[in-house]
């Protein structure tokens, strides 16, 4: 609930984003763009499946050939063959910007062998029920059981990898019973798994964020590889760095930056109110709830627009949300930021071609029981 503070009631300005095309139709990244996003194939690039696309965050990551505040992250050797969401705005966002394979579908009810065969499955099965700011209700909610879509499609097609991505509170919430069963599911459908904890901000993320990914190997491939490694140990970019430059733009300019939701001022609340980000901090976790825990800008008298809060998830500027702001926010706050996601990639990328060679990792240093254990989960950075 909103404190009654008689400030003025928050409500969606009108603008709509100005765009001619989206991130695969704009001439200024043609340069590095990936083949799929130009409907062609990566000549050596492996099969990827993506389940619970959203609007692409995860899949942009996988597919790299993107530039994001002036460092250019780099083509990776994958392909997608097919995108499934079952919300259509997400998919029409993600059919303008990374490709045509986006489809709208409900993954409860679709025949695993009805999808396209791949290497490489991913998804970031929903997270609401597992959410420290969701209602917490595990596997009892309706969204709690989606990741048996994914396990289904394993059964059914036997990828050789699978990354699952999703909130950190899934390993904490009921001492761990829910992360637990799945892992043990996966375990039941002949694979081994590894959970990394990563803190987006050590990947040059200027927001606190810290997501779960589940890593999966086939069990005759080996053990799965380690977390990919931190890149800003020796200190993180604030937000300034990632939205300094759009203080003065008022208009669509830059698209998506004249759409946010009209209130002047945060209010405080304990950690459960809006909260006005601080310059030379990193920003607070970008939310797919617009009107939950708001964010303010941390000098102009607003709130975040719409492509602050993409830029701090890290979305490239030619990459265009085409829906009023509340679909907007939701999609934006949904995704795994393209740059964590492609420094996943890249590791998951060295780790095909390492099996390619012929080598596998046959000793993991964890085991499924250390999960309780592992000093992961109670890592010293706090998200916020
Ligand atoms: C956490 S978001 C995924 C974000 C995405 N990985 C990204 O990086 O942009 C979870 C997605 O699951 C989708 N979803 C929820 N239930 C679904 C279902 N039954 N079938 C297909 N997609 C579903 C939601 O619409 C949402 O876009």
């Amino acid at each position: 609930m909103r404190p009654k503070t008689g400030l003025p009631k928050r409500k969606a300005l009108r603008n709509m984003p100005v765009y001619e095309y989206g991130f695969k139709d704009n001439p200024n990244n043609q340069d590095i763009a990936h083949p799929n996003t130009m409907g062609q194939k990566h000549h050596s690039g492996f099969s990827v499946m993506s389940m619970f696309s959203g609007c692409g965050g995860l899949d942009l990551g996988f597919l790299g050939g993107f530039r994001y505040l002036g460092d250019e992250y780099k083509i990776l050797p994958f392909n997608i063959v097919k995108a499934i969401d079952i919300d259509e705005r997400a998919i029409q966002t993600y059919n303008l910007n990374i490709s045509q394979h986006g489809e709208v579908g409900d993954l409860t009810i679709i025949d695993p062998f009805e999808l396209p065969k791949a290497k490489i499955l991913i998804g970031g099965f929903p997270c609401q029920d597992f959410s420290s700011s969701g209602p917490k209700v595990g596997f009892a909610g309706e969204r709690g059981q989606l990741y048996l879509s994914m396990i289904n499609y394993m059964k059914a097609h036997k990828p050789d990898i699978v990354i699952g991505e999703n909130v950190p509170h899934l390993a904490t919430l009921h001492k761990g019973k829910y992360l637990k069963q799945i892992l043990a599911d996966i375990k039941d459908s002949g694979y081994n798994s590894i959970v990394w904890e990563l803190f987006a901000p050590l990947y040059g993320l200027s927001q606190s964020r810290k997501r779960l990914i589940i890593v999966a190997v086939r069990e005759d491939l080996g053990f799965p590889p380690e977390a990919p490694k931190p890149k800003f140990l020796s200190g993180y970019l604030p937000i300034e760095h990632a939205i300094a430059d759009l203080e003065n733009v008022t208009d669509e300019a830059i698209t998506n930056q004249s759409q946010y939701f009209v209130a002047t001022k945060a209010t405080s609340g304990g950690g459960q109110g809006d909260h006005t980000n601080r310059r030379g901090e990193l920003a607070y976790c970008i939310r797919a709830n617009a009107k939950a825990r708001i964010q303010f800008h941390y000098s102009l008298d607003r709130r975040l627009t719409v492509r602050e809060c993409a830029r701090l998830q890290s979305f490239p500027d030619e990459f265009v949300f085409p829906f009023a702001a509340m679909s907007n926010m939701t999609q934006i706050g949904n995704a795994v930021p393209p740059i964590l996601a492609h420094a996943i990639a890249s590791e998951i990328a060295n780790y095909i071609e390492m099996l390619e060679r012929g080598e596998k990792i046959l000793n993991s240093k964890y085991t499924q029981n250390d999960f309780e254990q592992l000093s992961f989960f109670q890592t010293a950075q706090q998200t916020r």
